[in-house]
């Protein structure tokens, strides 16, 4: 018997990179994640704060929430095996220039600009994508107690 952990993820396309997002969506297919759940959303400033609250320290928090309001932004549900980790790996290093020298193949490399410009945001634990899915979908069932996992048999 195989058990394989299934994850939920949250993935942004973010508003530079929305005008990409069907290629975006084709990647993330071939990459055998399921997605369960979708929304396109147009953040307002203080949306984008609370999501980013854990950054409001930090220099650049003005600017990522600025950027996150200015325009239209895909929220999904991504499921997979290891769907946390390899969600974050399939985007590429944060810093889009970064991804381009060390990851040419990813997505941050292809559709991204810049350190902050960089076309989409994956949660980085289980506790995160619990907290982030029920950000944008309120409504959304796991199918175990949460910790951001469910196990499939078969
Ligand atoms: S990470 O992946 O959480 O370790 O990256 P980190 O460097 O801590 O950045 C956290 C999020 O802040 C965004 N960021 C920025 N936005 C605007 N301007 C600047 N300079 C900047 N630096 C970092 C970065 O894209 C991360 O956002 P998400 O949506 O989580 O990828």
């Amino acid at each position: 018997m195989v058990v394989e952990k299934i994850e939920s993820t949250l993935a942004l396309v973010k508003p530079d990179a929305f005008d990409n997002t069907e290629n975006i969506i084709t990647i993330i297919k071939r990459n055998g994640f399921v997605i369960s759940e979708r929304q396109v959303v147009t953040l307002s400033k203080e949306r984008a704060a609370q999501f980013y609250e854990e950054h409001k320290e930090r220099s650049f928090y003005d600017d990522l929430t600025t950027f996150m309001s200015s325009g239209p932004t895909l929220a999904l549900v991504l499921r997979k095996a290891d769907a946390i980790t390899s969600w974050r790996q399939l985007m590429g290093p944060t810093n889009s220039d970064k991804a381009r020298k060390e990851a040419p193949d990813s997505i941050r490399a292809k559709f991204g600009t810049d350190g902050s410009k960089n076309a989409t945001h994956g949660s980085d634990s289980p506790q995160s994508a619990a907290r982030e899915i029920a950000f944008f979908f309120p409504e959304y069932q796991h199918s175990s107690e949460f910790n951001g996992q469910d196990v499939r048999e078969y």
